[in-house]
């Protein structure tokens, strides 16, 4: 009755003066108890850079790649892919609950390599998902469901954020192991292997295959190799996230290294892919879940299980942005045309960490920046602390997370000087 009495509700239902039981029906709520949850870390970055009117203002919170002018890209492999789609004049019938076959074969080829032996050997199963969070998703329901002996999954510390979440959503038990260092801003190899030295036989353990997110930070091939000796002695289930193909080196096999290393070391990983960043179908929610397995009948009964999975959840999957990419990824022309733009959108991020470099020594500042060159991929774990990431958003309208994490796709010939400038008040 409290409700009933205050004048918000009365105000709420004007002139209109029902019946006292309809509206005592109306005033009530199924949902008083639920508590007001905090933004999302990431993207309540973007809200607060909307409601900011300096014009100077950057974004460099989430994690989209924007050409030199600050402008959201969309490939013209992309394009010409929709322009042939287009023409075909397609029908709109639902997919198959694994998706597009030509996108899962196509999606597979390009993270395990076109002479894969467990390609050949049909010893993996693809399914088309909702980009690399429904990949992720799918195949943290999948271990929910069938990696019963254990169910601890160990992050790399730090990892993206939202992988928490993810795999605790699906019931599984968050862990983690040690990955950077803040002292020299690079991997802690050394605490990395003795911490994955000490897991649990069988437990779960993610590695991001490239341009590690938040931290752009990844273990060199002498380090990976050592790394999967490691895990494969204390026998744990690899599970791969590969958000980054191609944007942290330019070359789509070179990124791919890790993910075929373990393979050919007899380590029957799990995939995650995402076509969010490479090829810039961020909204289009293009992924795969892949899932290499002992034989070809495994893959199959594996296969079996995705599906009866996947249909309550979403049925089957969207289909534009999946012909995209298989458009792209099976066609000589734009594939080949593709390569070239990833190399272009990498070239043009490790650029723009040289030019933040460059400009900091010109603001005068005496820090070691190296880190910032040496990084990879989309982001730059600055090593900027909270109280100076406070100051950058709130005197200098410079958007990023409170981990001091940059999106370097943010980063622009014209708005690096400010950066650096910004960055170097904060820091001298
Ligand atoms: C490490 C990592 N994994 C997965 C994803 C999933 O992205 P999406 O769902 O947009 O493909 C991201 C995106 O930022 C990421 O950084």
């Amino acid at each position: 009755m409290a409700l009933l009495n205050s004048s918000k509700v009365f105000s709420a239902v004007g002139a209109y003066r029902p019946a006292l039981g309809v509206l005592s029906f109306r005033a009530s709520s199924w949902w008083s108890e639920v508590q007001m949850g905090p933004p999302d870390p990431i993207l309540g970055v973007t809200e607060a850079f909307k409601r900011d009117t300096n014009p100077k203002k950057m974004n460099l919170g989430v994690g989209a790649f924007r050409d030199d002018q600050g402008k959201p890209y969309v490939l013209n492999c992309v394009r010409k892919a929709e322009a042939q789609i287009a023409a075909k004049k397609l029908d709109k019938e639902y997919l198959a609950i694994g998706g597009l076959a030509d996108f899962n074969k196509a999606c597979a080829q390009l993270a395990l390599g076109t002479d894969s032996e467990v390609l050949k050997s049909g010893r993996s199963i693809t399914v088309q998902t909702i980009s690399g969070t429904g990949s992720l998703r799918v195949g943290a329901n999948f271990l929910s469901r069938f990696h019963t002996a254990v169910r601890d999954v160990y992050l790399p510390k730090p990892s993206w954020g939202n992988h928490t979440p993810i795999f605790r959503d699906a019931g599984m038990q968050l862990k983690a192991y040690t990955y950077y260092d803040p002292k020299t801003c690079g991997f802690d190899f050394k605490g990395a292997i003795n911490d994955i030295s000490k897991i649990p036989e069988k437990s779960v353990i993610v590695l991001h295959a490239c341009a590690h997110n938040p931290t752009g930070v990844d273990p060199k091939q002498e380090q990976w190799k050592e790394m999967a000796d490691v895990i494969k002695k204390r026998n744990l289930l690899v599970f791969f996230d590969m958000a980054y193909q191609g944007f942290a080196s330019g070359d789509t096999d070179r990124d791919a290294w890790a993910v075929r290393h373990f393979i050919e070391q007899g380590h029957n990983i799990v995939l995650s892919q995402s076509f969010a960043k490479n090829m810039g179908l961020y909204g289009e929610r293009v992924g795969g879940f892949t899932v290499v397995r002992k034989d070809a009948e495994e893959a199959k009964r594996v296969e079996s299980q995705l599906k009866i999975l996947i249909r309550p959840i979403y049925s089957n999957p969207p289909m534009n942005g999946a012909r995209i990419a298989a458009t792209i990824l099976n066609t000589p022309e734009l594939y080949n045309e593709w390569l070239v733009e990833v190399k272009g959108m990498a070239d043009r991020i490790i650029k723009m960490r040289e030019m933040l470099v460059l400009n900091l020594k010109k603001e005068g500042s005496t820090y070691n920046w190296q880190h910032v060159i040496d990084q990879i991929g989309m982001f730059c774990f600055t090593s900027l602390k909270p109280e100076q990431v406070e100051r950058l958003i709130n005197e200098y309208s410079v958007y990023m997370t409170k981990d001091g994490r940059i999106s370097v796709a943010g980063v622009t010939s014209g708005n690096v000087a400010y950066l650096a400038h910004a960055i170097h008040a904060v820091t001298k």
